[in-house]
């Protein structure tokens, strides 16, 4: 089994030779995901182990390669079919399109990102869902300006998600009464916050559920591929050319969560002075670095601007409140671009468009 993916390394494609010596030497070739793979160790001994226990065998070899881009490709189907065969069910219709927003690193400007795309979203008038699920390090109340509680249907015993400007969103702010209450709770119910919020919410149905994901790449991330493998991430940099340690994380989370990236968003990028010149006060071209280190687009350079910083505090995001301001022109391309990359599912079925044909038709004839 491959402790992460939680298949067996025959089914996800990574054993590529097999071959049996005449006095029982078995030599195994394993294909890992990637050269630097850090659960090696235990796969390699975990092979040995498994094949030596056979009749026969009187020693084993392993020679490790690292796979080919396709190979890996092929290895993330596989494993996601996996994972959608054995999702447990949510509330979250499976023609939602799920986008998860993550970095490698925290700060970045994940949950501004989020906010902004779901309103820029519910703006062209998709049905849009925001799950905070930073559970420790929620901002998404604060940033919609939403101080309401949640609270639970009586008939149902569902959670009704709150709303705000068309978006329907929960966080685990709008439970807990203050950020020092929340330390009380840690490790009481928030640890099955996320499930619960994705298994306990009334969602109804949306076009696109927007995660906010918390930073870094630990259980929550994990969590979620397991319970909603339809999901993708979208992933947030900063414009510094210090991208390689950070692509390696975001590959790794991508890969041990077998989430596909869809593309990336670098987030304060040129600042401008307001003088006629734009200041790279973080660098430039990390973006696009890790965009093609990840082989994926990169969806929008989103300039430095206390516009925005002010959006968040206020809870008035700036691509809406500030629509001219530069930095909302570019969310609003963003928005347009992650529309494109990924496009609602398709509500009409074929029967009722058919049936609108002949009306149609009929109408002509
Ligand atoms: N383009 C920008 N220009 C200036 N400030 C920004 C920009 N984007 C985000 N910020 C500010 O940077 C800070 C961090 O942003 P945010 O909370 O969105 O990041 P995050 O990645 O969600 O952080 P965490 O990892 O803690 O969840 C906030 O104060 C936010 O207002
Ligand atoms: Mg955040």
């Amino acid at each position: 089994m491959d402790p992460e993916l939680g298949a067996d390394v025959v089914e996800l494609g990574m054993v590529r030779a097999v071959s049996v010596s005449p006095t029982g030497v078995v030599e195994v070739g394993l294909a890992l995901t990637i050269a630097e793979c850090p659960m090696r160790g235990q796969i390699e001994s975990d092979t040995v182990r498994k094949v030596k226990a056979l009749p026969g065998v009187t020693d084993v070899v392993v020679r490790t390669t690292a796979m080919s881009k396709g190979q890996r490709a092929e290895l993330m189907g596989v494993a996601r079919r996996r994972a959608r065969e054995n999702a447990e069910p949510t509330r979250v219709s499976p023609t939602t399109r799920v986008i998860a927003v993550g970095s490698g690193k925290g700060g970045v400007g994940k949950s501004s990102m989020s906010v902004n795309l779901a309103v820029g979203m519910a703006d062209l008038g998709y049905r849009v869902g925001l799950l905070d699920a930073d559970i420790w390090g929620f901002s998404i109340p604060r940033m919609l300006g939403a101080e309401a509680r949640l609270r639970a249907d009586d008939d149902t015993r569902l959670i009704v998600p709150l709303e705000v400007g068309g978006i329907r969103f929960v966080s685990t702010g709008s439970i807990i009464e203050n950020e020092e209450t929340a330390l009380m709770w840690r490790g009481l119910m928030l640890s099955k916050a996320l499930e619960q919020f994705l298994k306990q919410v009334d969602w109804g149905q949306l076009d696109y559920l927007i995660i906010d994901l918390p930073p870094g790449t630990g259980d929550v991330q994990m969590a979620l591929s397991r319970l909603l493998p339809q999901a993708e991430m979208l992933v947030v940099t900063t414009p510094q050319k210090a991208a390689q340690k950070v692509a390696v994380r975001v590959a790794d989370m991508a890969r041990r969560s077998y989430l596909p990236v869809i593309g990336v968003i670098e987030n304060m990028a040129g600042f401008d002075c307001g003088h006629g010149r734009t200041i790279d006060l973080f660098g430039r071209g990390g973006g696009q670095e890790l965009a093609d280190d990840l082989g994926v687009p990169l969806i929008a350079s989103v300039p430095l601007d206390p516009d925005l910083v002010a959006g968040g505090d206020n809870g008035a995001p700036i691509i809406t409140a500030k629509p001219d301001n530069p930095s909302a022109v570019v969310l609003r391309e963003a928005v347009r671009r992650v529309v494109e990359l990924v496009p609602p599912a398709q509500q009409e079925t074929c029967t009722a468009r058919i049936a609108r044909l002949f009306d149609e038709l009929s109408a002509v004839g």
